[in-house]
């Protein structure tokens, strides 16, 4: 029977989705990205090749596996084009596996410009955005101002659609934010030019869906971020400007949710942060840095330093709540094979009495303290190993422990960056 998977980032992001979804798009025969831009980085490794995909799904490493860019996606074209022809370089690019929504919002430069500009004027409460332009131009979209790929068809519609815009925007950066404003035809001329790369790729991915299901194809939707970056169930305002939980796989790509068959979130076996923003069991000093250097946790789109600390099962409860988890891959286990002591938060400590339910709100987040059960380290490697019964005892009971405590099977753990660092314990599409 054909399924329909939807996997998400059940923490604030770079939980390893690329990897998961990589290996899963083995049973897939389509994989869509539902929501988020260029703010995503993907990172798989095959072999001795790495790579980091922004915008096309990972799934376009596997020929013959249709990759879709969903409604809900903004798309920046240069970014997009730079993508294409990097596979083009390296010879994996096939034109016929790559289709683009005509509703996706495009990413205009004046979206670049507003993003870092606000940014900056806010000064010490910044959200530490990705610089990307991903919040304006969701902001236009909403707003109903918004470009559409779709409109890159349409060079008079597109004109008159930025002329708008850019009477709007250009007064705004140079009265409020003192900066030039943009040229109509410059802007034009380059998007005009990028639309001959992208235009062949603009479909109807709604009806492709549609039809896709008709003929029983597994298809499997990839969402960037996490849960707790989510718009309106994130840490708000220290979010992404897009739902990145299970629900948006449907809006974000035009299928009905009865059409999803299954939902697994993916989890660090601890926890990282980028950007500003609450964060209960966050480390510091040596115990981060420790983390952070043996996980490798830079940021794979702007190479900032990740915020590392320990598992959160209260955060992990409120994803599966949120997203209606049937599974959970844990991923990066092996960084923890050389700890001698590893801490899991069951509780947060607050104004005290101990609660179990993650609030979202930052004033609340910020006095929260975390309340950790200890577990002795395993002191022994994971990365080779196959089966979960041949991983050390230890290591076998800190996932069983989590599992537990997040109150969703554990269907997969990843103990290394390759393709074949991966002890699968149920495969979600069977
Ligand atoms: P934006 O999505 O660029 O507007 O950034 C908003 C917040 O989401 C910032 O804290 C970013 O660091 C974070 N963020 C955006 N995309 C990702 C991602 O792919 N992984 C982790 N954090 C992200």
């Amino acid at each position: 029977m054909a399924k329909n998977l939807v996997i998400v980032g059940a923490q604030w992001g770079d939980e390893g989705k690329g990897k998961i979804v990589d290996i899963l798009t083995e049973s897939a025969d389509i994989v869509v990205r539902f929501q988020g831009g260029n703010n995503a980085g993907h990172t798989v490794i095959v072999g001795k090749e790495k790579y980091v995909f922004h915008l096309i799904p990972s799934g376009i490493l596997h020929p013959g596996k249709i990759c879709v860019i969903g409604d809900g996606v903004v798309v920046d074209p240069e970014v997009l084009l730079q993508e294409i022809e990097v596979l083009k370089s390296r010879g994996i690019f096939r034109p016929e596996d790559l289709l683009i929504s005509k509703n996706a919002h495009l990413i205009m430069p004046y979206h670049k410009k507003l993003d870092t500009a606000r940014e900056r004027l806010r000064g010490d409460n910044k959200i530490g955005t990705t610089g990307r332009g991903i919040g304006p131009a969701y902001e236009d979209k909403v707003s109903r101002c918004g470009i559409k790929c779709g409109d890159l068809l349409n060079e008079g519609d597109f004109r008159l659609k930025l002329k708008a815009n850019l009477l709007e925007k250009n007064h705004y950066i140079k009265t409020i934010l003192h900066e030039d404003g943009f040229e109509i035809h410059e802007i034009y001329h380059q998007y005009m030019t990028l639309a001959a790369g992208i235009v062949p790729f603009i479909k109807n991915t709604s009806k492709f869906l549609h039809e896709a299901m008709g003929f029983k194809k597994n298809i499997l939707f990839e969402g960037a971020q996490g849960t707790l970056l989510d718009i309106d169930h994130g840490t708000y305002p220290f979010v992404t400007s897009s739902n990145t939980v299970a629900g948006a796989a449907a809006t974000g790509s035009g299928i009905g949710p009865s059409r999803i068959d299954a939902v697994i979130g993916i989890t660090k076996a601890y926890t990282t942060r980028v950007g500003e923003g609450p964060f209960p069991t966050e480390l510091q000093g040596a115990e981060a840095d420790r983390l952070r250097e043996q996980g490798g946790e830079y940021g794979a789109t702007t190479g900032r330093p990740r915020r590392c600390g320990w598992f959160d099962a209260v955060a992990a409860r409120y994803a599966a709540r949120i997203n209606g988890l049937d599974g959970l891959v844990v991923t990066k286990l092996d960084v923890l094979d050389n700890l001698d002591n590893i801490n899991i938060c069951t509780g947060y400590r607050y104004n005290g009495k101990v609660i179990d339910d993650f609030p979202t709100e930052t004033s609340i987040l910020l006095k929260c303290e975390p309340v950790y059960e200890a577990f002795e380290g395993w002191k022994a490697p994971t990365q080779g190993v196959k089966k979960f019964d041949k991983l050390p005892k230890k290591a076998q009971a800190y996932i069983k422990r989590l599992e537990k405590l997040a109150g969703v099977e554990v269907m997969m753990v990843s103990v290394g960056a390759n393709r074949d660092d991966s002890i699968m314990i149920k495969d979600p599409f069977k």
